[in-house]
């Protein structure tokens, strides 16, 4: 490549520079003003939802939700063994036990099947999320569920817009997580969002994210509540993508389409999956090589970069980690972590910069 292209980049218009500008100008710079309460109703609409409501980042959010619904010591968590960290530390941080699941190799999130086989009867949650824009088998988890009375926390911090059978992520679960990190489908800077229909659950987040105020009497606090709040400066960031959501994911879908024409025919590689019932929004293109190993992914990872392409490796199972070591790996997680990486898939990519990525993956393969 004659320039380094990232694996991300936010796409940042006059749009979003407008709003950021007129939230800065507007003196309103902390957690309260109209780009907050516009960016909550927006985005539950888009959910179709009755409540959003901001957070700091996706950490902070699924933090809150698990607290809010009362989850702590001595309770158990079920989280995919396939995920970024926080997933499974929010848990943690409440004191109950992360419990790691297998994934499913046709979607790469968590297991139905596996899920049940870890129920016991300390389980209080089943966190499941929706990796790199592939929506989770919602249908078979909320059964799954519902039968062993079971909160669903929906973890979409990669997954904006994403469907099951015609309806968006964010709206089958309990509540439902976002992150708009600045990688993410959207991006607010930093920030996170929650998503549910239950209000009483609404209710206790919003008071339990403010210090856990009481609404009686200003600065008394029962509880010990949290700061957790975004800014009106990263709210109007957060409007403005909301308002281009449609024009990014139609983008993320057409350089998933290059890639896959591209590429298509190699033999022993796989790009991301997609269920029959699925919407993917490839938040980020996976390309999976048969027969990899650690060491040979991060060779190929390094060949990349040499010639001026970023990638990234899949997660390491959380079951790796020290922190969660008494879980053990799944197979399926166990197989796929160790054989995908993510290439550049951002807004800004042209086409011709995408037919020579994958044109260098054709003879990086060959030459293998
Ligand atoms: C699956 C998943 N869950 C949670 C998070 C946490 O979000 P944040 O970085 O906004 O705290 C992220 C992203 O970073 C994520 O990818």
């Amino acid at each position: 490549m004659n320039k380094f292209i990232p694996i991300s980049e936010p796409s940042i218009t006059q749009k979003e520079i407008d709003y950021v500008t007129d939230a800065v100008k507007s003196t309103w710079v902390s957690s309260l003003g109209h780009y907050i309460n516009r960016f909550e109703d927006d985005f539950a609409d888009y959910c179709g939802v009755r409540y959003a409501m901001t957070t700091s980042n996706g950490t902070t959010a699924l933090h809150l939700v698990l607290v809010a619904m009362g989850i702590g010591e001595g309770d158990e968590v079920i989280v995919p063994d396939l995920t970024f960290i926080a997933t499974a530390n929010a848990v943690a941080y409440t004191g109950a036990k992360v419990v790691t699941v297998d994934i499913e190799e046709s979607t790469l999130c968590i297991d139905p099947d596996a899920i049940e086989a870890a129920i016991t009867e300390k389980t209080k949650a089943i966190i499941p999320v929706h990796l790199y824009g592939h929506p989770a088998n919602m249908i078979k988890i909320l059964e799954i569920a519902q039968k062993h009375g079971l909160k669903v926390i929906e973890d979409a911090a990669e997954a904006h817009g994403a469907e099951i059978e015609g309806q968006r992520v964010g709206s089958f679960g309990h509540a439902t997580i976002f992150s708009f990190y600045g990688n993410k489908v959207i991006t607010s800077g930093e920030g996170g969002m929650i998503t549910t229909d239950d209000e009483a659950l609404y209710e206790r987040m919003k008071y339990l994210r403010d210090h856990a105020m009481t609404k009686e009497k200003r600065y008394w606090h029962t509880e010990i509540g949290f700061n957790y709040r975004m800014t009106n400066l990263q709210a109007a960031l957060g409007v403005a993508q909301l308002e281009r959501i449609d024009e990014i994911l139609e983008k993320k879908n057409t350089i998933y389409s290059i890639y896959e024409r591209e590429l298509a025919g190699v033999q022993g590689i796989r790009l991301n999956p997609s269920a029959s019932w699925a919407k993917n929004v490839y938040w980020m293109v996976c390309l999976e090589i048969d027969g990899f190993t650690e060491e040979l992914r991060d060779q190929f990872m390094m060949k990349l970069k040499e010639l001026k392409i970023d990638s990234r490796p899949y997660f390491y199972p959380v079951s790796f980690m020290p922190m969660y070591e008494e879980n053990s790996v799944g197979p399926v997680t166990e197989k796929v972590y160790k054989r995908g990486i993510n290439i550049p898939s951002y807004y800004d990519l042209a086409e011709d910069d995408i037919i020579e990525i994958a044109q260098i993956i054709k003879t990086l393969l060959k030459a293998q």
